[in-house]
């Protein structure tokens, strides 16, 4: 199979080609990525001489390199985003365009060329925030609270609307957060790792109670490739990590796995409309698709640390560049929150 990843330059998607290129020798990968603060060619660097493997950068929302890219390939897995959740609370319209737009300009061109297979990479973050009890299923209404996730929901519905109204061949994934390596160093996870590697506290919004489920970004990549060759046409699966933590949780894990002391967490101002809590019930994925998440939390969270502990010029980088910019502009902090 010929494949276009979308946002194949950013954390999932990388992994992603990786994870297709190793495991899947009779298929081809085309990397398209605008290359935005989030993308990073570097990532792609032990590829470059596969032929097997292709890079082009272009945005997903230019009609025309869109039209003309994916009659190379038989199947998209649509991966490119703006991703961040404290960033679409500060602009909302980079989200609308690329989340939105750019979905539906994908869509038409796979529609309009011989109806090419689309998978739809997304969020559980759609469905809105749980309380303490229950799960997020394929089928809970959708409930989206932050304009990343409100523009997620908006794309899923696109990328539905194209299966009901025109047959296109689609399949979509909702999931939890992701971790691994290649995490831009401003999600949680990574950005924890790094500052306890730099020396400086981990930020932790409000009083660190809220719930995420972690997923290791592999086992996403297996799931998402099954869907592609194993998901029924028009439906949607969910993949969780069995694996919810509070924040604070979480964070008192990573510090004790980094021989860390207990006081360099800082706990800074809430993020507005913070999701309580998120968690999966992945049984339609485990029926249909065979697929369960193999890495256990900790062991993925060990992996995790070796790898930022192993790639630091990676991320120094980073952290040096726009990422620092961008929490300079926001908190004067250049890279930490405000301290309540
Ligand atoms: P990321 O921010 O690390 O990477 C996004 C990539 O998309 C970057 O390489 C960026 O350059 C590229 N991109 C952005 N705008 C583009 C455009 N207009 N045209 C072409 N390329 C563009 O994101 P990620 O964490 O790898 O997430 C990948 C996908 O998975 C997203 O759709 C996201 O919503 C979804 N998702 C992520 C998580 C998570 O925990 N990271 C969880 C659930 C779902
Ligand atoms: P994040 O990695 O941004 O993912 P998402 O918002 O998509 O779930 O955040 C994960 C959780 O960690 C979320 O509840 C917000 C919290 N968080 C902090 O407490 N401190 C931080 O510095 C960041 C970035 C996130």
């Amino acid at each position: 199979m010929r494949l276009l990843i979308t946002g194949g330059a950013g954390f999932i998607g990388t992994n992603f080609a990786y994870h297709v290129l190793e495991h899947h020798p009779e298929d081809s990968v085309i990397v398209f990525d605008k290359l935005t603060y989030a993308g990073n060619l570097e990532n792609l660097k032990q590829l470059e001489q596969n032929p097997r493997f292709a890079f082009v950068k272009g945005d997903i929302c230019d009609v025309e390199i869109v039209n003309d890219i994916v009659k190379k390939v038989d199947a998209v897995v649509h991966f490119a985003a703006e991703s961040h959740v404290d960033r679409s609370i500060d602009d909302p319209m980079s989200f609308v365009r690329t989340n939105v737009l750019g979905t539906q300009t994908l869509l038409d061109a796979c529609r309009k060329n011989a109806y090419i297979r689309f998978h739809h990479v997304s969020t559980d973050e759609v469905f809105g925030s749980l309380g303490r009890h229950g799960m997020f299923r394929e089928n809970t209404a959708y409930d989206p609270r932050s304009p990343y996730s409100a523009s997620k929901a908006s794309s899923d519905h696109l990328v539905r609307a194209a299966f009901h109204t025109y047959k296109l061949p689609i399949t979509i994934s909702n999931c939890s957060n992701n971790y691994g390596p290649y995490c831009f160093p401003e999600k949680f996870i990574p950005l924890a790792i790094t500052n306890i590697l730099e020396g400086k506290k981990i930020p932790i919004y409000g009083d660190g109670m809220n719930i995420r489920d972690w997923l290791y970004v592999e086992d996403h990549c297996y799931g998402i490739y099954a869907a592609l060759v194993h998901g029924r046409m028009g439906e949607t699966y969910c993949f969780g990590g069995r694996a919810e933590r509070a924040n604070i949780e979480l964070a008192e894990i990573i510090l004790f796995e980094m021989g860390a002391r207990i006081d360099m967490l800082q706990f800074v101002k809430d993020r507005p409309g913070h999701d309580a809590r998120y968690a999966i019930d992945f049984r339609k994925a485990e029926d249909e698709l065979g697929w369960h998440p193999a890495v256990p939390f900790l062991h993925g969270i060990r992996r995790t640390i070796e790898w930022y502990k192993n790639n630091r010029e990676w991320w120094t980088r980073i952290k040096n560049g726009s990422y620092t910019q961008y929490y300079e502009s926001q908190y004067g902090l250049g890279g930490a929150n405000e301290p309540v």
